[in-house]
């Protein structure tokens, strides 16, 4: 590990020509106005040990990152009957499409989709008298950050503008697979996606995923077991249409999100973040995958 500083300056080197070639993220309004040219990684491993370059301190959106942290709530209160309600077998779609959420009877693929997030932050709104409090509360501990908050010039802005969401989220309720006020879920779901961390504080929240499921004190975040399922659904399901290319490219579970993140973890060694806003056509970071597909190239990493 001593030259991963060294390999990560050398790979957002290699890889800041590819800024301008994405869009950033506009369909949220809040979001379209970020400066594109921001790149940073930052690496989090088993020792206690942080590794970045580039932005890797500034906050950003973590959009549908939320959702890996909602699963991680959701399966601790839940265990086995979270299944209940949401499939784990990728889409092969978009993650905001509503075609398959018709034909299979409102039961969502998976919770990376957002249509299985609204299911599983509706889970979470029957069970949790604080859900957005108690998300930012699990956060700012993972990642040893007080200073985490939500934009909520964001969450609003995706409130407005949340049709396709909305849609997704009566029509599970028209399907009986939806409990709660849809308004209510919608809302807590768009102050999850409008949360702001830097790769570093996403890097360090994640790390438990790269360790079994517990954290670098020893403490049990999810059983060994729901780590496996996680990292499972991370390969399969986390880029969702672009799961198997990110597979294929860059061999670690992955989750993304339309801010322009991607996390990534090597499981018994280290945990890692990447972020940049413009997104390929698919919705996922341009330029981090990029460089996830340079750094785990030069370091040799995968788990295949
Ligand atoms: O619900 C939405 O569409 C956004 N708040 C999150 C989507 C997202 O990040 C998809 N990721 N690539």
């Amino acid at each position: 590990m001593d030259n991963l500083s060294k390999v990560l300056n050398e790979t957002l080197q290699a890889t800041l020509p590819s800024i301008g070639k994405g869009q950033v993220a506009n369909y949220i309004p809040a979001l379209a106005n970020i400066n594109p040219n921001q790149l940073g990684v930052a690496i989090a491993d088993l020792d206690g040990k942080v590794f970045k370059a580039g932005d890797a301190d500034i906050p950003f959106s973590i959009q549908s990152i939320s959702k890996l942290f909602t699963l991680i709530q959701a399966m601790k209160i839940y265990g086995e009957a979270i299944w209940k309600g949401v499939r784990r077998d990728p889409s092969g779609l978009r993650f905001n499409s509503l075609v398959q959420l018709e034909s299979e009877h409102g039961i969502p693929r998976n919770p990376f989709i957002n249509a299985g997030a609204l299911k599983i932050c509706d889970q979470l709104e029957s069970r949790c008298s604080t859900p957005n409090f108690q998300l930012l509360s699990l956060l700012k501990e993972l990642s040893h950050n007080n200073s985490i908050k939500v934009n909520h010039r964001v969450a609003i802005s995706e409130i407005k503008h949340g049709a396709r969401n909305a849609a997704m989220a009566y029509l599970m309720k028209a399907f009986d697979n939806f409990e709660n006020s849809v308004e209510k879920v919608l809302e807590s779901y768009a102050h999850h996606c409008a949360i702001e961390m830097s790769c570093v504080d996403l890097a360090r929240a994640t790390l438990p995923l790269a360790n079994k499921g517990k954290t670098l004190t020893g403490k049990a975040l999810i059983t060994t077991k729901q780590c496996k399922r996680i990292n499972a659904l991370l390969v399969t399901c986390g880029l969702y249409d672009e799961a198997g290319e990110f597979a294929f490219r860059v061999g670690l579970p992955g989750k993304s999100g339309v801010g322009g993140g991607i996390v990534a973890i090597y499981p018994g060694k280290f945990s890692l973040c990447v972020w940049s806003p413009e997104l390929n056509k698919t919705g996922n970071s341009l330029a981090g995958f990029e460089l996830l597909e340079r750094l785990t190239g030069a370091l040799e990493i995968s788990i295949f």
